[in-house]
C-alpha cells in the first residue's frame, strides 16, 4: 500500500481527459496535475522544446513526491518519454504504449489510424511502438495530424457543422485504407469523439485515457503500491498551472466532467529553477 499521489502532466488542460478516467478507475489516489498552460501547445513545438519543457514539469512532480509519473500529453509522450523516464526516480507512464497495445488488440484488418498533432505524427513514435508490440504481424499505421481539432474542443464544437466538416475531411484517408481501429492519439481528440465516430463509422476508437488508466492501475496493484480502498471514496486532487486563462473553468470542466476548483499558479521561472 503507498499513500503518495501520483503525479500527472500535460501541456494545458487536455490532460484533464486522462485525469478523467484516473479518477474513474482510482478514485482512492490522490493526484496532482501540472498543466503547462502558459506554453501550451507543445504540438507544434520541436522535440528538443518539448522534452526541455517535459523534463521541468516531470521534475515538478517528484518534488511533490509523486510514486508514480503520467505523461497525459501525446505529444510529450511521443518524444520525451525516454527522457523523462531516464530523468525521474519513479515509474514514469506515457499514454502511448497502453493505446497501442489496446490497438492492436483490437484490430481485425491490421490497418490502424492514428490522429494527433503534427509533432505526434511526425515523430513516428505510435509507428515505432506498433512494430515493437505486433509480434510479427503485419500492421499498417496510417498517421493523420489534426491540429484543428484543438481549438475546436476547446471551444466546445464538439458537434458544430464546421468540426463535423472538418473530420470528415481528416478522416479520408483513414476511409480510403480501411482502417478498422482509430487512436485518438491526443488529449482533446476523446471530447471530440461522436463525431469523429460519425465520419468513420465502422472503426473502433480507442481513447488512450481509458488505457493508460487501466495500466497504472495494473502497475501499481502489482508492485502493491495502490491506495488503500476508503469506504466513501472522495478523490483529492491538487491542481497547478502555469498561466490561468480566463476560460479554464469551463474549459477545465469540460475535459473532467466536473468542476475543477480554482488551481494553483506555479511560474515559469519556478519550473525551469
Ligand atoms: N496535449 C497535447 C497532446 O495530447 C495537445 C495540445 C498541445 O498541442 O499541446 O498532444
Amino acid at each position: 500500500m503507498n499513500t503518495q499521489p501520483i503525479g500527472v502532466f500535460d501541456s494545458g488542460v487536455g490532460g484533464l481527459s486522462v485525469l478523467r478516467h484516473l479518477v474513474h478507475f482510482m478514485p482512492q489516489e490522490e493526484y496532482v496535475y501540472l498543466g503547462d498552460t502558459a506554453r501550451v501547445p507543445y504540438g507544434n513545438k520541436s522535440p528538443e522544446t518539448v522534452v526541455q519543457y517535459s523534463l521541468q514539469c516531470a521534475r515538478f512532480l517528484e518534488l511533490h513526491n509523486v510514486k508514480h509519473i503520467i505523461i497525459a500529453c501525446n505529444t510529450a509522450s511521443a518524444v520525451a518519454l525516454r527522457e523523462v523516464r531516464s530523468a525521474s526516480s519513479v515509474p514514469v507512464t506515457g499514454v502511448i504504449e497502453p493505446s497501442v497495445q489496446a490497438a492492436i488488440a483490437q484490430t481485425r484488418n491490421g490497418r490502424i489510424g492514428v490522429l494527433g498533432t503534427r509533432a505526434t505524427v511526425g515523430s513516428n513514435a505510435y509507428t515505432k511502438h506498433i512494430e515493437q508490440h505486433a509480434d510479427g504481424r503485419r500492421i499498417e499505421v496510417i498517421g493523420q495530424p489534426c491540429p484543428l481539432f484543438v481549438p475546436l474542443a476547446e471551444e466546445g464544437w464538439v458537434a458544430h457543422p464546421a468540426t463535423r466538416a472538418i473530420a470528415e475531411e481528416y478522416m479520408k484517408p483513414l476511409v480510403m485504407a480501411d482502417a478498422d481501429t482509430v487512436i485518438l492519439g491526443c488529449t482533446h481528440y476523446p471530447l471530440l469523439r461522436a463525431t469523429i465516430q460519425d465520419a468513420i463509422p465502422t472503426a473502433t476508437l480507442i481513447d488512450p485515457g481509458e488505457h493508460t488508466a487501466l495500466t497504472v492501475q495494473e502497475t501499481l496493484r502489482s508492485t502493491d503500491a495502490l491506495a488503500p480502498l476508503r469506504e466513501i471514496p472522495s478523490t483529492r486532487i491538487t491542481y497547478y498551472v502555469t498561466d490561468i486563462p480566463a476560460t479554464f473553468p469551463q474549459v477545465a470542466k469540460q475535459f473532467l466532467g466536473f468542476d475543477v476548483p480554482q488551481p494553483r499558479l506555479v511560474s515559469i521561472e519556478q519550473l525551469a529553477g
